[in-house]
């Protein structure tokens, strides 16, 4: 078992800021945040199953270092990440009188780093905050690289801003409450790292993934890389000119079927992620650019981990091909009207390509039902 924290740094210049990565954060949150502080004082935003669970730790971990602390509860679950919701998480915040100069606390998972990052995107025009992911995917996703934003009937995530935060905290001992459901959404994220850019990094999930939920010193090892895998990438291409968009893999296809469910339990986002992944695979093998081993071992991974692999996994009905299709069409990647897949030459070989045919694309989706 392992305690001290890894740090990962984003060395975006004047927006350079740690990631931290270890078991017992919340209890530290009051030592790692005060060197932040021009006044001992926050407004932290969570959720209603983070704020039960966790909110109390917090609050006397930063009252521990003399850090005042207020909350605002929002519901949970992806429903929040909308208009209503940062008016109110806004306005909360104006009558808590932040400051430019103070900080705000995400703590929560992805619905509520992106949420409550954008409201301090545009709070008086910018005010720094500090994430404190509370799910695996947060941990390894959302919460590094400073995408925020809220969702639109038109599309996921299409309304937002980039805004890093000035520090990430991530407790790994926190995922022990999750169920085994959103435990497994996050890994998702997780396997599409090594899909992505890390052949050895897949292989290395294959051996160790079963285990992340057990052993704590693999789940380190599993976050802290692919932190450090993100925080490359988002070094290089922070505004998503490039090499970002491989971020994506198996979001195209992961975004057209959580729309198609209705953004619902049917389908969390990391489990639209991984079929994203398996299909993204299955695509390229189709168009020939890999061999055939690759979308039978991202199935075979995805199916050992217990994770949806296939369309066919996901419960109720689904709109038909076409539908989907156009669904797709709503992703920010469409250029000049062109849908763009990430598809990979191998595993951990990913790129971004144009090229995909109508036809390849409604095989692949018609034999995954
Ligand atoms: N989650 C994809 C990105 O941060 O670019």
């Amino acid at each position: 078992m392992t305690s001290d924290p890894v740090t990962v740094h984003v060395p975006l210049d004047d927006r350079a800021y740690d990631v931290r990565i270890g078991p017992g954060l919340i209890d530290r949150a009051g030592s790692e945040i005060a060197p932040l502080l021009r006044r001992p004082r926050v407004a932290i935003v969570t959720d209603e199953t983070v704020a039960g669970l966790h909110l109390p730790r917090l609050q006397a971990a930063l009252k521990a270092e003399g850090i005042a602390s207020e909350a605002l509860t929002l519901p949970a679950g992806e429903a929040t990440k909308s208009w209503p919701h940062l008016t109110a998480c806004v306005e909360w915040l104006l009558e808590q009188r932040v400051e430019r100069r103070d900080i705000v606390v995400a703590f929560g998972g992805g619905v509520i780093g992106d949420l409550v990052g954008f409201a301090a995107a545009i709070l008086r025009r910018g005010v720094r905050f500090v994430q404190i992911p509370t799910t695996l995917l947060a941990q390894v996703d959302s919460s590094v690289g400073g995408k925020t934003g809220i969702n639109s009937p038109h599309g996921k995530n299409l309304i937002g801003a980039f805004h890093q935060p000035s520090l990430v905290l991530a407790d790994i001992a926190v995922l022990d409450t999750l169920s085994p459901r959103d435990f497994l959404a996050g890994y998702g994220e997780v396997a599409k790292y090594g899909l992505l850019g890390d052949a050895d990094f897949f292989e290395w999930l294959e051996a160790n993934a079963p285990r992340l939920r057990d052993d704590l010193t693999l789940r380190q090892h599993a976050v802290a890389h692919s932190v450090a895998m993100k925080a490359g990438i988002v070094t290089r291409d922070e505004t998503e000119q490039g090499e970002r968009a491989l971020l994506n893999l198996g979001h195209t296809f992961g975004h057209a079927l959580e729309s198609a469910t209705g953004y619902s339990s049917r389908l969390l986002h990391g489990e639209g992620v991984a079929v994203g992944c398996a299909l993204a695979f299955d695509l390229s093998a189709r168009m020939g650019l890999c061999s055939q081993e690759a979308p039978s071992r991202v199935l075979e991974h995805l199916r050992r981990m217990g994770m949806p692999a296939a369309i066919r996994d996901i419960p109720g009905d689904l709109p038909d091909d076409a539908a989907l299709i156009a669904l797709m069409g709503q992703d920010k990647k469409v250029v000049d009207g062109r849908l763009r897949f990430v598809l990979a030459r191998g595993i951990g070989e990913a790129f971004v390509s144009d090229e995909v045919q109508p036809d390849t694309l409604a095989a692949v989706l018609r034999d995954a039902r």
